[in-house]
């Protein structure tokens, strides 16, 4: 994680003030813990979701922004909530950047190959969804994208997250993620590794008591 060479070339970068003009990373993520923050989101009941996926800060910089990551998100099967109507209540992250606890910037739920209604058929039926954070405070400024990805039941069922949910829903989005993929004009190339050691496999303060396996995906997404 930690590149001292990048971080050189950063510094000096800065210095000559084009780091910034470039939106230049240099670092994949920084620990949330290692900065007071957590691997698991708040959920507001005293228990949170895994940040199972990270959007790695080495991704093309277009990516790590709201706009990005909305076009991205739609390339792999996801879009925006049914009519933008948030069912449920934002969830938040300490991601150790300094920042404290922030809420998710967006919620993406699956789209069942269509962009404009497929949300609301997931609303419905239930399916892969995941909520965004950014780790972009002035302590850990990674720029990284960290997911709290989950597979849900149907509406029926209150949204609840299916047994197993946090990996299932992980291991989908990877596989939808990874390789080639496109929206309207963009082309991305995904690539993806497992990191464990960095979220505690099991169930502690996970919600809804769901045991998971520890493993975050990192992500690298590049334009083509
Ligand atoms: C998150 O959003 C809710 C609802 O808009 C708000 O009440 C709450 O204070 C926010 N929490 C944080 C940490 O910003
Ligand atoms: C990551 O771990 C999951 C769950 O064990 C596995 O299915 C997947 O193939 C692994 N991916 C990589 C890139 O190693």
């Amino acid at each position: 994680m930690y590149s001292p060479r990048g971080t050189f070339i950063v510094a000096l970068m800065s210095f000559f003030g084009l780091g910034s003009a470039l939106n230049i990373r240099s670092i994949t993520y920084y620990d949330p813990t290692a900065g007071g923050g957590s691997m698991l989101d708040n959920a507001g009941d005293g228990y949170g979701e895994p940040l199972n996926v990270i959007i790695s800060g080495l991704s093309f910089p277009d990516v790590l922004t709201d706009d990005g990551i909305l076009n991205y998100a739609r390339a792999i099967g996801f879009s925006t909530e049914c009519l933008r109507i948030h069912s449920g209540n934002p969830q938040s992250a300490d991601l150790g950047d300094g920042n404290g606890y922030v809420n998710q910037t967006v919620e993406f739920r699956e789209d069942y190959g269509s962009v404009d209604a497929g949300t609301c058929l997931e609303s419905v039926i239930g399916g892969n969804h995941f909520r965004i954070y950014r780790q972009n405070g002035p302590l850990a400024n990674s720029g990284a994208l960290f997911l709290a990805v989950s597979k849900e039941e149907p509406a029926t069922d209150n949204h609840h997250i299916v047994p197993d949910g946090y990996d299932i829903g992980r291991d989908e989005l990877v596989s939808w993620g990874v390789g080639q993929t496109s929206y309207g004009d963009v082309s991305y190339s995904t690539t993806a590794q497992n990191i464990t050691g960095l979220l505690a496999p099991g169930s502690a303060g996970v919600n809804h008591d769901i045991s998971q396996d520890g493993i975050v995906t990192l992500l690298t997404v590049t334009i083509i």
